[in-house]
């Protein structure tokens, strides 16, 4: 794997682009307002960096990564993103993403909207419960005590660990919530949302998640 697609460039999709660049990977960023838009990121973020449209930057990720406000989760390109680990950061909040009946009524989670749109795609959830700024601040090399440790959730457990594996390099470790549908154990709300965590608190803060029908 050498290249990251990003899918939004904004305050989550800059930072990923930031650590990928650090860590020896070329990155595609694309937002919705074009390419000419993301010229001084492309500046700042040096020769391994290009900005393109949203299909080029899925077709050209060997994983590819979706970081655009939830609302806007269907103009995520479809067919470029077939067969591909598709890293979805997203969270609801009915404030900016308006109101999602299907998120309110709890009958699904966020990445499972991401994985029905893209149906021939690997979605792991990740980096949705991490402040954009601690991307950059809170890695630490493997085997350090007292890592921070961040959640994923996903269907397919090869794509996870491809997944965990980015998520050690960039200096996580990594706490395998379940499947897709157990995603809401880290969305919006619940313990681990938010805070630094090892992997034993983390485990921990899954395990005591309440849906919002029970809170
Ligand atoms: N901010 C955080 O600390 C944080 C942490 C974890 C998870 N998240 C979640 O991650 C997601 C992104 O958050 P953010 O804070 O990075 O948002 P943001 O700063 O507003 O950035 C959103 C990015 O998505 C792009 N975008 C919007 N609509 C698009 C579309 N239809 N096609 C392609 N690109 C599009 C925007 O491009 P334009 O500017 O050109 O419109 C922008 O680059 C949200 O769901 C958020 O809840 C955020």
């Amino acid at each position: 794997m050498k290249t990251l697609g990003l899918i939004g460039a904004g305050h989550i999709g800059s930072q990923v682009a930031r650590l990928a660049v650090a860590h020896g990977y070329n990155v595609v960023i694309s937002n919705s307002r074009g390419p000419e838009t993301l010229t001084a990121l492309v500046k700042e973020l040096g020769p391994p960096a290009r900005a393109a449209t949203p299909v080029e930057a899925a077709k050209a990720g060997d994983l590819v990564v979706v970081s655009v406000p939830l609302k806007n989760y269907r103009d995520v390109p479809v067919e470029p993103l077939a067969g591909k680990i598709v890293i979805d950061t997203n969270n609801y909040y009915p404030q900016r993403d308006g109101h999602i009946p299907e998120l309110d009524n709890e009958s699904t989670t966020t990445a499972e909207l991401l994985q029905a749109h893209l149906p021939k795609s690997k979605v792991v959830k990740a980096f949705n419960h991490i402040y954009a700024a601690e991307l950059t601040t809170h890695g630490q090399p493997t085997g350090t005590p007292n890592r921070r440790a961040l959640a994923i959730a996903g269907d397919d457990p090869s794509a996870k660990a491809v997944v965990a594996k980015l998520l050690d390099a960039f200096g996580f470790d990594t706490v395998d919530a379940g499947p897709l549908k157990e995603g809401w154990r880290i969305q919006r709300d619940t313990p681990g949302y938010g805070p630094r965590r090892t992997a034993s608190e983390l485990k921990k803060d899954l395990a005591a998640a309440k849906r919002y029908r029970d809170m």
